[in-house]
């Protein structure tokens, strides 16, 4: 798949690792030569936050958590979204609280889905620190990572591959409406961080019929 980050920071750094052997890269955002600095470590594409929106057929939004409306807003507004698979990673969790920011109730991911009304939206990747993303071996305790995920249905094959390409196990848990429990999960796993856990530290589902590896 062609996959684009807006966002050039480590979350983009992290999930590259694994993709770059499987996927064609994009990195973009405000300062187009750090993008490019990013870019030269996977030998993939680099540019503005609008020419990783226009090549993506995935667009990772990867900047700040306070800034993925200006990101958006960078790379040209809900048009330039249009058809696109839109995977938000953002934890919009405050680390003096580590509540939610989201002030009206709904999740981040459904406000940038009203935002974008012609893309399709998925949330994965937040429930982990980024070296998690990037360790070559996505098992703890023998099992493998259980990586759960809401999207959009035309966004549920590509966000089920792309979390399957960093060796981890997905796990669909519905439509974008149940986004808040990630964001839930990973304020969670941000406390526990931020208390002095192992930045290895996961949240991972058991089913004991699954025998460990
Ligand atoms: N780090 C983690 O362990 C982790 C884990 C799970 C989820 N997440 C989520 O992933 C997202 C990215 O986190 P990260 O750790 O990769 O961040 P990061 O390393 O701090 O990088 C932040 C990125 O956002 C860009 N940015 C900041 N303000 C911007 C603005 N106003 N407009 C456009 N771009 C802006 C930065 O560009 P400049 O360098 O030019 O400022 C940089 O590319 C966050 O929302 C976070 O909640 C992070």
């Amino acid at each position: 798949m062609r996959v684009s980050f807006v966002g050039y920071g480590s979350m983009a750094d992290a999930l590259a690792t694994k993709w770059s052997d499987q996927h064609e890269l994009f990195f973009g955002g405000r300062a187009p030569e750090k993008a490019a600095a990013l870019a030269a470590k996977f030998s993939a594409h680099s540019g503005s936050a609008a020419d990783a929106t226009a090549f993506g057929e995935v667009v990772v939004l990867a900047a700040h958590n306070t800034a993925v409306f200006d990101a958006i807003d960078l790379a040209g507004g809900a048009s330039a979204f249009a058809g696109k698979i839109v995977l938000d990673i953002n934890n919009p969790i405050s680390v003096d609280t580590f509540l939610t920011t989201r002030t009206d109730g709904r999740s981040l991911t459904q406000a940038i889905a009203e935002a974008l009304p012609g893309a399709h939206l998925a949330k994965a990747f937040n429930m982990a620190q980024a070296k998690v993303w990037s360790r070559k071996d996505m098992t703890w305790d023998g099992r493998k990572l259980v990586v759960p995920f809401t999207a959009d249905e035309a966004a549920a094959t590509a966000t089920q591959t792309l979390i399957e390409d960093i060796g981890a196990e997905a796990l669909n848990i519905g439509g974008n409406a149940h986004a808040y429990q990630l964001e839930a999960a990973g304020a969670l796993i941000i406390k526990q961080l931020f208390s002095g856990a192992d930045p290895l530290t996961v949240l991972n589902l058991i089913n004991p019929a699954t025998k460990p590896i």
